[in-house]
């Protein structure tokens, strides 16, 4: 199993997950971040001065899938949050050791 942990703009969280609903995607989790890329925030002016603003609002979404899957949902990901601007965002994924569905106690692939 992997989780995919995408950090995409808060805009697009809709778009997001109107598509993983139609892909083998079993649960999402979702925290609203803050945080910066290459470009260390934005510069903007008030007031005529110009300040910079480091850490910007994003949306973080988790979310674990079975390994099998893991291509198409970074590609669902991928085309529903994507803009073309700076900032569109970034995919993370790793391995997951083990899943355990509380009420059931089913683990690994099965608890997804
Ligand atoms: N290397 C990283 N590690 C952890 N979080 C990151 C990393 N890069 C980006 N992020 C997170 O993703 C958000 C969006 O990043 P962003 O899309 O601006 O990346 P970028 O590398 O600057 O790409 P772009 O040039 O398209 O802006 C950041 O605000 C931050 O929360
Ligand atoms: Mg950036």
């Amino acid at each position: 199993m992997k989780q995919v942990t995408a950090i995409i703009r808060s805009e697009r969280l809709d778009a997001v997950k109107e598509a993983l609903e139609k892909v083998e995607c079993k649960g999402i989790t979702v925290v609203d971040v803050k945080g910066r890329g290459e470009q260390l925030g934005i510069e903007e002016k008030y007031r005529g001065k110009s300040y910079r603003i480091d850490l910007l609002p994003k949306v973080k979404i988790v979310t674990v899938v079975h390994d099998e899957v893991v291509d198409k949902i970074i590609d669902t990901i991928c085309e529903a949050a994507h803009t073309g601007h700076i900032g569109d965002g970034k995919i993370f994924v790793t391995n997951v050791e083990e899943v355990v569905k509380i009420r059931t106690n089913q683990r690994g692939d099965d608890a997804l």
